[in-house]
Parts: C-alpha cells; structure tokens; sequence
C-alpha cells in the first residue's frame, strides 16, 4: 500500500538512498533538509530544522510514515531534534516513526551511542507508533576509517576489533520494508552479510586501490574499544545485507 512518508536526512548517506528506494517502491515521498533545494529534482523538499523545530510541522502535516535518518554528531543535538520530532508527530498523528539506530549502542560507551538510546527511550516513552532497527556499521564509515589514512605510509588498524559492515543500499530496502510493516517496536537488529577483523578490511581496501601499503594491527586500551572487541557491534546471526565490502569498493573506486 502506498503511504505518506516522510524520510528525514534525505540529503545524507543513508537518508539520499531511502528516498530512491521508497519511491520506487511507490510511496509518496517527501524528503527533509535544514537547506532550500529549489529547482526539479525529482524528489518533493521539506525544509526545516528538526533542532530549532522550525518548519517540522509542516513538513508532518499528511504524513502516515517517519524515517528517521538524520544525525548530528556527538553533542547530545540528535536527542534534542528527536524530542522535536516526536512533539511534532504527536500533533500531526503521525502513525509510525522509524528510527535508525545502531548495535551494540547499549553495550559500546561511545557519546553517540548514549545519545542514540536516549532517543529509542524517549522514542519507546512517547506512546506513538514507532519502529526501532539497529544496524551495523555501514560500508562508508569503515572505508572513511582507512581513507583519512592516506598521507599515512602504513593503515592502523585496531587489534581484536572486528565489523560487520552493511550497504546503505541494503539497508534502505531494509527500512522500506519496515513501511509496510507499521509500527513494530524493536525489531530484529540487523548486518552486513559477513564479519570480519578490521586488518581484513583494511587489506581489502588497499586492494581495491592496487595500493602496497602495510597493514598494521595496533592494541587500544579503554572502553570503546573493549565494546567492539567483545563483539557488541556484530549481529552474525542476522546478515541482511547482500553486497559485501570488497563490491562496495568496487564500485566506488
Ligand atoms: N554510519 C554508520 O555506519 C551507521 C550505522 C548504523 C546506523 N547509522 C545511523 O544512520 C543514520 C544516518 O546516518 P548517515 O551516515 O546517513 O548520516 P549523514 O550522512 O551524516 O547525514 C545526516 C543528515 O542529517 C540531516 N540533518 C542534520 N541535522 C539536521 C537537523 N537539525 N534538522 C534536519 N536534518 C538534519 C542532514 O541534512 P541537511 O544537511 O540536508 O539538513 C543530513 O542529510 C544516523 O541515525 C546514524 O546514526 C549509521
């Protein structure tokens, strides 16, 4: 059935490919950002800033569905925005707010990890209708992990730490099919379709670059970093995800 949805961080990495893959799926989409995209595009704007509230209303007003990709950064602001967000679906009689979350953020003492169970808390506590997914680290974050490396005559890797990387194509088919299925609660968390330590990535990577730089493997101390070596980031019971690291590099070089 179609419905009214309204993708939030449309312009983002994630959010650019929710708003192709549920149109296609034949949604009527309305797409948010905090900027003026004037002009035919293809895609119906909203602007507004879900931080300050300002034009939030209106860009609820008819919506049936939320997908919330939009994020910015470590400073507690993504709790503050989904306050706004969650007021503002509450008047509009939104019936289903579909948030993106991450795995392990329970178990992994990250800033933004605590700021992102604060919003599935305030999300479970609201009384809508809503929709939790957690999902592992997407394709982008672990290749941007080796390619702000790249004045660096080696890749640092950390020793223990292992991925489960997904695409973002896979996981917008994902969330699209999330839609339909109205609001959930927590849902089944999700990954990429394998795992593996970060010095495979990082070899994978300098492949895909036909680059002979070494790989070294580096032990961390502190908590963030016991987190993922413990694994709370992985889900490999559940690898959703169909396209794998070394196809996303391909494609991207
Ligand atoms: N990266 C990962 O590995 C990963 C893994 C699992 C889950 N996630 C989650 O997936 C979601 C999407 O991540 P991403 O990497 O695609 O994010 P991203 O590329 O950084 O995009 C962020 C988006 O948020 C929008 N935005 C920022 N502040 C806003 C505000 N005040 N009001 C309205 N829109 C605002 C931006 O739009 P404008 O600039 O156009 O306003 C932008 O489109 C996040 O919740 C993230 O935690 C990420």
């Amino acid at each position: 059935m179609a419905r009214d949805v309204l993708i939030t961080g449309a312009t983002g990495t994630l959010g650019h490919r929710v708003v192709g893959e549920a149109t296609e799926a034949g949604h009527h989409v309305r797409a948010l950002s905090r900027k003026s995209h004037v002009g035919y595009t293809g895609v119906h704007w909203a602007q507004g800033d879900l931080l300050s509230g300002e034009g939030i209303d209106a860009a609820l007003d008819g919506i049936d569905t939320v997908i919330h990709c939009a994020t910015q950064g470590t400073r507690g602001k993504d709790v503050v925005s989904a306050d706004n967000l969650i007021s503002a679906a509450r008047r509009a009689k939104t019936a289903n707010i579909v948030y993106v979350s991450i795995v392990g953020i329970d178990r992994i003492p990250l800033p933004y990890y605590t700021a992102k169970l604060r919003v599935e808390e305030a999300l479970t506590a609201s009384g809508l209708g809503h929709t939790i997914t957690r999902i592992t680290q997407f394709h982008d974050l672990i290749e941007t992990t080796f390619s702000i490396q790249r004045f660096s005559p080696a890749l640092f890797t950390v020793k223990g730490v292992r991925f489960q990387p997904i695409d973002t194509r896979d996981v917008a088919t994902h969330l699209v099919s999330l839609i339909d299925r109205g609001p959930a609660g927590r849902v089944d968390d999700i990954g990429g379709p394998a795992v593996f330590a970060h010095d495979e990535l990082a070899r994978m990577y300098l492949t895909s670059r036909g680059s002979r730089r070494r790989v070294l493997t580096l032990p961390l101390p502190g908590g963030i970093v016991a987190g993922l070596r413990s694994g709370a980031n992985l889900v490999p019971a559940n690898p959703v995800g169909t396209i794998g690291f070394a196809q996303y590099l391909a494609r991207s070089t």
